[in-house]
């Protein structure tokens, strides 16, 4: 089988788990990747993770600490993957897109709607792939969920709900992700979730929402609950605290193109949480699906609930695409269920370089994406509802102006 060849750009905490998603479809059968080559402007996360990649994949890809050394020694390079953190989303990118090789980025795609902008048109005019890496909506029970309201098993949709709302003031991952600039939490989280939403309920209309920063000074959390040696490391070298600047508690109506209301509450801070998925349907609702490994939920109206498995046997015209099904042969995302869906965005990559598959998040959808996410910090600043297409076409823009200054980006 034909395979690309792929370097790894950013070798952080994500870029890291990305050699595991590697990792995986190189083991399976559909691999179609040959990784070649790890960079990163700190030269100590491109050797660690070179040395992963050396222990998963039993050869060492070659490093760099610029792309442009990195396309003298591997003319025949054909795509980068990007996981630097998102302020660099832009130069990084445009820059790969211009060196000729097609690009596959880390959800956000960009710090602003005018940043994704700019992406589009270079991959326009250098006619190169452009893809954006979300993996909530390759989950099983997204999929699923999908299929059941495309088939209207339980009639069509008027009311969702999206919560994900944590307490606390300690650091979330990264000290970057508390700066406006770089990259806030409600940006860095929701866009997972303005995807999901959009993948099961369509695009968004009009958005109402409200946006503080509660928690203006974050503290070196006590441990990091991860295993990889990157996270450990950053954990050790971690300042004991960094002021915040981004919003960290958000709270949102959105009022979607086929009239469904949404409600959402979102974010890193304060003192209490709330975490779930809902759909209510005209003839009963649904919950549970699309984070990684969920197991989705059925309640008909007057019937007892069902569950993940039982949906499952019920939806005998559905299917996951072959390599999903490799990997989840019962439909749940359970064993390495974080490194199979980079694995299944790697393997779209591959077959849209080799064979022409359109990508599933191209440029668009990706600048949808983090615009929902940007219509509720405008909404917030401007104090009134925005529609979508404001903010899609940069008209209504005074949140992310401060932030397109700071890093240099025409708005
Ligand atoms: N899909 C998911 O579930 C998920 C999870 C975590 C992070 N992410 C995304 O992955 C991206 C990276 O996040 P992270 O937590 O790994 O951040 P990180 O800070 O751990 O890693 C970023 C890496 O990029 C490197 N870098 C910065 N500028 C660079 C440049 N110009 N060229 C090359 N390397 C550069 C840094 O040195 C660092 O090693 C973000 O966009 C984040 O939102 C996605």
């Amino acid at each position: 089988m034909s395979k690309i060849k792929l370097a790894l750009v950013g070798c952080g905490g994500m870029g890291t788990r990305h050699l595991y998603g590697m990792r995986e479809l190189l083991a399976s059968p559909f691999n179609n990747i040959e990784p070649v080559g790890v960079c990163d402007i700190r030269l100590e996360n491109a050797e660690l993770a070179a040395s992963e990649a050396e222990t998963l994949f039993g050869y060492k890809p070659a490093v760099f600490t610029d792309m442009e050394t990195m396309a003298v020694a591997i003319p025949d390079l054909d795509a980068v993957s990007v996981v630097t953190d998102p302020s660099v989303h832009h130069t990084v990118v445009c820059r790969a897109l211009e060196l000729g090789w097609h690009v596959m980025v880390e959800k956000p795609m960009a710090i602003t709607v005018g940043a994704c902008r700019m992406m589009i048109d270079t991959a326009a005019r250098h006619s190169r792939i452009l893809s954006v890496a979300e993996n909530y909506r390759r989950d099983p029970s997204a999929r699923l969920i999908r299929h059941i309201l495309e088939k209207e098993w339980i009639g069509k949709p008027y009311l969702a709900w999206c919560h994900a709302l944590g307490g606390g003031n300690t650091i979330f991952i990264t000290p970057w992700r508390h700066i406006k600039d770089k990259g806030g939490p409600i940006l860095d989280m929701g866009v997972h979730y303005t995807d999901l939403i959009r993948y099961q309920l369509g695009d968004i209309a009009e958005v109402y929402g409200d946006a503080r920063l509660l928690e203006k000074l974050r503290y070196k959390p006590e441990s990091i609950g991860d295993q990889y040696t990157f996270y450990q490391n950053r954990h050790r070298a971690m300042e004991e605290s960094v002021p915040a600047t981004a919003e960290d508690v958000s709270v949102a109506l959105f009022r979607m193109e086929s009239g469904i209301m949404v409600n959402w509450i979102m974010g890193r801070g304060g003192t209490g949480g709330i975490g779930g998925e809902m759909i209510l349907c005209e003839e009963g609702q649904i919950a549970s699906y699309g984070t990684r490994g969920g197991r989705a939920e059925i309640q008909r109206k007057g019937k007892d609930k069902e569950g993940h498995e039982a949906l499952v046997e019920m939806a005998s015209d559905f299917e996951l695409e072959p390599l999903a099904a490799h990997f989840f042969p019962d439909c749940i995302g359970a064993e390495n269920v974080d490194w199979r869906l980079i694995a299944l965005e790697y393997f779209e990559l591959g077959e849209a370089i080799l064979h022409g598959r359109q990508v599933e998040l191209d440029g668009l959808e990706g600048l949808k994406d983090v615009a929902a996410v940007y219509a509720i910090l405008e909404s917030s600043l401007a104090g009134r509802s925005v529609s979508m297409q404001e903010i899609e076409a940069c008209q209504v823009y005074g949140y992310q102006q401060e932030i397109d200054e700071a890093l240099g980006i025409p708005g």
